[in-house]
């Protein structure tokens, strides 16, 4: 296997930055410009692939800007690096590890071919998954009980950060799947992340402990969240009078130290693991997974990776100037790097998408929050952005006036989906027309804006004098010029829910490749951890 992973330069070194310098100084039409005249904008401003549409007709960019961003990634080798971490070389150079995630999307689209990451990992990673969906399948067909021969009712899952935020975030997108939805598994799936008293009581005190499986979801098995919630719902258990040797039905250990978890009494058969390969913020794909396929049916789970391997696909075959992963960390990297902006708003409007901009908030900031590159040399270029937001209808009415009117340029990415399945409810189609059109019209009010002459025109329109109209106009008036992209979904399906996420992560590694940072490593969360513990032996 030709080695094809070496640090690339600082960015700040390549032609193509000196280029995107140039032409950010020289600076650019306002977008209400822009939009107005065609010629000015690149062909085209959309790409899409994998039933996902990327409309990025509404970011500052014109055709020279959109050329200089794609030199750039060639410059920095993203090919080369892709291929480097898809064959499994040692891309997270401080752990000294493969970052594979990809791995565990399952073999390489239809065609067969042999997957890059090898047979061996390939293996490993179909009997694992195997067993994830086979014990899924037991506990929904009620082949698998609990110790008193009682079917599950209820699965809750112990677990933070990667443990949790993925899982937790996919079976709400896919809500319309999970119990009690029409034909849908029969348990149903909670989540306790924060190790405060009320989050694990608020979910255990309505269950019945004989119909509970406990999921202990943990990469380390030592996270000290975690390990307080698991310790409660094993007490919980007890309590309900279950011995320890019958709570062994009730208990599941996910994670890739399972000498830790077999430690804490929990057998071989209720243990699945991961490999230290795959980062916790990148693990939703692994038998991390089990919630999820616990919440929607083993099928679903397998349409989701399957999702996840069509952009795997996209992001290695799709040339640069149509590749989704490259277009949206290029168009990144304009807006942090170029134009200033230290953020990146992340508005999602389907309410089912609500947990997305969390799960993106970990795998962002925990890849890229780094101010030294691979060589240990500092960032000559800014890195990862402050990644926030949420579900942009409620955001319309929270924070979206800071965009239109405050002082800040904030790019945002939208995502909405194209088509509505929300059963039962007659006026569905009505409720999905009103969202979708508050995304578009949002999308070109940050874009057009509204200028002092056409807020005058406005003003006078509404019947105010001249007088008025003058000092009401510098309140009224919107600069707009706000760089924003809308990714559409065709539809909200596993597949789809898949393809977004991988999406992303792939947008991730693109911008960490081309600031040459290790995305994989996450350093800056030892030193919490440490204080806490030093602080827990002063206090005793
Ligand atoms: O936040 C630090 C971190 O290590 C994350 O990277 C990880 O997802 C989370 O804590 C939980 O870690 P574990 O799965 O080992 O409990």
């Amino acid at each position: 296997m030709p080695h094809l992973f070496s640090p690339p330069p600082s960015p700040t070194s390549l032609p193509a930055w000196s280029r995107l310098t140039v032409l950010a100084q020289a600076g650019l039409p306002h977008l209400a410009q822009l939009l107005s005249e065609p010629a000015l904008r690149p062909a085209p401003v959309s790409a899409e692939g994998t039933g996902l549409t990327l409309d990025f007709s509404r970011q500052a960019i014109d055709g020279s800007v959109l050329d200089a961003l794609l030199a750039l990634a060639t410059q920095a080798n993203i090919d080369g690096q892709r291929e480097a971490m898809f064959s499994g070389q040692v891309i997270n150079t401080t752990e000294q590890r493969a970052v594979l995630h990809v791995a565990l999307r399952g073999t390489p689209g239809a065609t067969g071919d042999a997957a890059p990451w090898g047979g061996a990992v390939q293996q490993r990673v179909q009997a694992e998954l195997d067993r994830v969906c086979a014990f899924t399948q037991a506990v929904h067909s009620g082949q698998l009980r609990g110790s008193g021969g009682d079917t599950f009712t209820d699965v809750v899952n112990i677990g933070i950060g990667g443990s949790d935020l993925g899982p937790r975030m996919a079976a709400e997108a896919l809500a319309h799947l999970t119990h009690p939805s029409p034909g849908a598994p029969a348990v149903r799936v909670h989540f306790v992340s924060n190790p405060d008293a009320w989050a694990l009581h608020s979910v255990l005190r309505g269950l019945d402990a004989r119909r509970t499986l406990v999921v202990i979801a943990s990469k380390t098995f030592t996270t000290q969240e975690t390990m307080t919630n698991a310790a409660s719902a094993r007490r919980w258990l007890a309590d309900a009078g279950l011995s320890d040797a019958e709570q062994g039905a009730h208990l599941v250990a996910i994670t890739a130290a399972p000498t830790k978890s077999q430690a804490m009494g929990i057998g071989p058969q209720q243990t699945f693991t991961f490999w230290d390969w795959v980062g916790g913020r990148y693990s939703v794909w692994s038998a991390l997974g089990l919630p999820l396929a616990l919440a929607v049916g083993a099928p679903a789970f397998r349409q989701f990776l399957a999702g996840g391997q069509t952009m795997d696909a996209h992001f290695r075959s799709a040339p640069l100037p149509a590749n989704l992963p490259v277009l949206m960390a290029l168009l990144g990297i304009w807006n942090r790097n170029f134009l200033g902006c230290p953020t990146q708003l992340l508005s999602t409007y389907p309410s089912r998408l609500a947990r997305f901009t969390p799960f993106v908030q970990q795998m962002d900031m925990e890849s890229n929050g780094k101010r030294v590159r691979h060589t240990g040399e500092p960032c000559l270029a800014e890195t990862g952005p402050i990644v926030w937001g949420g579900t942009g209808i409620d955001g319309q009415h929270a924070y979206f006036q800071l965009l239109h009117q405050g002082i800040h340029r904030v790019p945002v990415d939208f995502v909405g989906v194209l088509s509505e399945d929300t059963p039962d409810l007659p006026l569905a189609t009505e409720h999905h027309r009103v969202v979708n059109l508050n995304l578009r019209a949002q999308a070109e009010a940050l874009a057009r804006g509204r200028d002092t002459a056409a807020t005058l025109a406005a003003l006078r329109a509404d019947g105010l004098s001249e007088d008025e109209a003058q000092a009401m106009a510098p309140h009224r008036s919107f600069a707009g010029n706000v760089p924003n992209s809308i990714l559409w979904l065709d539809a909200l399906t596993p597949a789809r829910l898949g393809a977004l996420v991988a999406l992303y992560e792939h947008k991730v590694f693109t911008q960490a490749a081309i600031w040459g940072i290790n995305a994989y490593d996450q350093w800056g969360v030892e030193l919490g951890k440490t204080m806490a513990k030093a602080m827990e032996t002063q206090t005793g």
